[in-house]
């Protein structure tokens, strides 16, 4: 049973500058469509827990951890005689201390790469199977089944990576990582062949097309994988070698030395997410939240 989950937050955001200077990517608010505001750490944190994980550990910059700290306390006793007046702010004070209690911030010093920041979170992984959520997307639907339990629960099937995948069109390929699969009997899961982090969309054509999708559609990662407990020990090794000279810490190096190790597998999960990550995508989930009609 995986207990626990790792949601990468430390990156600048710079497709969100210059809010992003000030307000942390995971604060970024939405209003439902009932009118309740909440952000995205919040509707991130909320779904994970419906999936059956009991902690957290948000991968956050020296820099904005603070600002997610203050943002839990929801005002501390500043707030106090507001809130003893109004109990909508009492109620919503209490969720977020409810909250707080299944959140451990970790911080990534330096902006390494992806793979670096799951590595920084090994002492709150401490050796467990874990799930890696990344800080910039909102799985949907909200309610249940969420995609975030499909992927859990085709990791307790197998015991071996899943990583959950969307289709991507030819054109997109090089902004992502494209997996290629092979259908089991198992509807929706796939056993992983071969990955590649931004191919070219003739190389993608080459040698990543998944049998059994339409010729111009791609598995790409959809932001979430499921790893078993040999996910540490691999990062271990890699941070042993690892230059910065050499470039971005990706998290795909970790995949391809794991799959030399067991099996893994894709999931594409029955549900789609929404990127806030930047203004575009912001635009398009706030609105898609919201309820707006134009969307
Ligand atoms: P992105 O590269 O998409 O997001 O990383 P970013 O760096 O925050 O935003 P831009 O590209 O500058 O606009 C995907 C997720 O991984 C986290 C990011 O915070 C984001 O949630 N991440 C990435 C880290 O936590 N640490 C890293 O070193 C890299």
């Amino acid at each position: 049973m995986i207990r626990k989950a790792i949601v990468p937050m430390a990156g600048l955001g710079t497709r969100l500058y210059p809010v992003g200077v000030v307000l942390p990517k995971g604060l970024m608010p939405f209003v439902l469509a009932d009118g309740k505001l909440t952000t995205g750490l919040q509707l991130i944190a909320e779904t994970l827990l419906r999936a059956g994980i009991e902690q957290i550990g948000i991968v956050v910059s020296p820099e904005n951890r603070p600002v997610y700290e203050a943002f839990l306390e929801g005002g501390g006793e500043r707030y106090a005689p507001a809130r003893a007046k109004r109990p909508e702010m009492q109620r919503i004070y209490e969720s977020l201390r409810t909250l707080r209690g299944h959140l451990n911030f970790i911080e990534q010093p330096e902006l390494l790469g992806l793979g670096h920041a799951v590595w920084c979170a090994r002492s709150f992984a401490c050796g467990e199977p874990t799930l890696v959520f990344l800080g910039d997307h909102i799985p949907l639907p909200l309610g249940d089944p969420t995609p975030i339990q499909q992927v859990a629960q085709a990791y307790e099937t197998v015991q071996c990576p899943v990583y959950g995948v969307h289709r991507v069109p030819r054109s997109k390929v090089s902004a992502y990582g494209i997996l290629r699969g092979e259908l089991t009997d198992a509807p929706r899961l796939y056993r992983l062949q071969r990955l590649y982090e931004k191919p070219t969309p003739d190389y993608a054509q080459q040698h990543l097309h998944t049998e059994g999708l339409p010729s111009d559609e791609f598995f790409a990662h959809s932001g979430i994988y499921a790893f078993p407990p040999a996910l540490w020990e691999t990062l271990d090794h890699i941070a042993t070698q690892y230059d910065p000279a050499s470039g971005e810490w990706t998290l795909t190096d970790a995949q391809q030395r794991l799959l030399k190790q067991m099996p893994a597998y894709l999931y594409e999960a029955e549900s789609h997410w929404l990127d806030f990550g930047a203004t575009h995508e912001y635009r398009h989930a706030f609105c898609y939240l919201a309820g707006c009609s134009d969307v």
